[in-house]
């Protein structure tokens, strides 16, 4: 058992992940029975039902929660910024996601600022945990779908025509829920409140199983984008249209996804991926009259990755291509990954109790510092504030899938090092 409230850890009055309950609290908040994990996406039910979530226990903590031109929440603990410390992260899925890709920011964040509270802390600067809208990107198409508006980076007409899977403008979406589209775009006022930004979050890849270590610092994230990709032919009838009279699209499209890990393995680092594919009209017994593809393509510079695309139209040169996301490669702060450093190296109180074979004689640690090939909305923010992160050990290596998972030692150990960075930063 992976920590549900069925395990054994678990008693009356108690959940599985204890101080990190609120992990428990959501596990059946758009749980996707068809695809395993959570489908979680801007403004479903599921959604809707985790922002009122947010709101109930950051109220619950103290936090007065207000939402912002761009659908992102703010609880702040006192008067908004200028010049606040945020911490948060998203509660968004990519479809059949795992549990603690953003929800562990979010609640790892609750719990920092409750024991906060709770020891009778002051802080003397605004302080905020915030909720990203869309950070998958998984309904619209654009990741980071929040910050990007609030930073403008992306133009709030795009946002406002960009269509779901069923056709669904972002505009008819947001009206269908009560939200007001007109205000999207570029927030001053919001980014003006924020001073410094700091997102823990699972680790995505095997970069802590290998290094044995329970969290690491973030130093960079790749370079990274989305692309659509077309392809035309002629719709026609299966059965009835010979084999040399075809114009099949399915055909150049299968070319492209080969041609696709092609080009990535000439391109040492980096990563590209077809992981979504739609035939036109997509029926069995039908030749489709179109086929498209979402390309993912990741490298270490901004240089190799529009160099991995452009071999990739080369090479695919039957298609249409439309950019629908760009980030450039991120490094995030360097003070504030001292900051980080610093606490997650001292030891915690609890181990200072002197004595033969205290760890806190032990040398000092090393604390890993992981690149990550993963987008965050603490990239996007990086471009505007100081921005840093920490990462928590998935013993399984796997994200974005049912079997993302994180310990829940671990998952402390990265908390308390939030909190005490919260504590020396507020
Ligand atoms: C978002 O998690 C991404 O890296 O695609
Ligand atoms: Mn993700
Ligand atoms: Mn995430
Ligand atoms: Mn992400």
């Amino acid at each position: 058992d992976r920590g549900g409230l069925a395990d054994g850890r678990a008693h009356a009055g108690e959940t599985a992940h204890g101080r990190l309950a609120g992990l428990d609290a959501i596990a059946g908040v758009g749980a996707d029975v068809a695809r395993g994990g959570f489908s979680r996406h801007l403004w479903n039910g599921a959604d809707l039902e985790l922002r009122a979530w947010f709101t109930e226990r950051a109220g619950a903590v103290g936090l007065d929660v207000e939402a912002d031109r761009n659908g992102n929440l703010w609880a702040w603990w006192g008067a908004p910024g200028p010049g606040a410390v945020v911490t948060g992260s998203h509660l968004d899925s990519v479809p059949g996601g795992g549990a603690y890709d953003g929800p562990l920011g979010v609640v790892s964040a609750l719990d920092a600022v409750g024991r906060l509270r709770a020891s009778g802390f002051q802080p003397s600067k605004p302080f905020a945990v915030v909720v990203f809208a869309e950070e998958e990107g998984s309904r619209f198409g654009v990741a980071c779908l929040g910050s990007r508006l609030m930073t403008g980076v992306l133009d709030p007409a795009r946002a406002r025509s960009l269509r779901d899977a069923d056709g669904v403008t972002l505009a008819e979406a947001g009206a269908a829920v009560g939200f007001d589209v007109k205000g999207l775009g570029a927030d001053p006022v919001a980014l003006d409140r924020i001073g410094l930004f700091v997102e823990l979050h699972v680790e995505q890849g095997r970069g802590l199983i290998d290094l044995q270590a329970p969290v690491a610092l973030a130093s960079s994230v790749l370079a990274h984008g989305r692309w659509r990709l077309e392809f035309r032919g002629q719709g026609n009838h299966a059965g009835t249209t010979l084999m040399g009279d075809r114009h099949d699209p399915m055909i150049a499209a299968a070319r492209a996804v080969e041609a696709v890990r092609a080009a990535a393995l000439a391109v040492p680092g980096a990563r590209a991926t077809v992981g979504r594919i739609e035939a036109v009209p997509g029926g069995t017994n039908v030749i489709a009259s179109a086929v498209r593809l979402w390309l993912d393509a990741r490298a270490d510079s901004d240089d190799d990755t529009r160099m991995l695309v452009t071999e990739i139209e080369r090479r695919a040169e039957a298609a249409s291509f439309v950019e629908e996301s760009w980030s450039g490669r991120v490094e995030f702060d360097t003070d504030l990954r001292e900051r980080l450093r610093a606490v997650l190296t001292r030891p915690a109180a609890g181990d200072a109790t002197g004595g033969a074979g205290d760890a806190s004689v032990a040398g000092p640690v090393s604390i890993p510092v992981l690149a990550t090939g993963a987008g965050h909305d603490a990239g996007v923010l990086a471009g505007v504030v100081p921005t840093a992160m920490l990462f928590v050990r998935n013993p399984t290596g796997v994200s974005h899938a049912p079997e993302e998972f994180a310990e829940l030692a671990d998952c402390l150990a990265g908390t308390d090092a939030l909190e005490s960075v919260l504590r020396g930063l507020l």
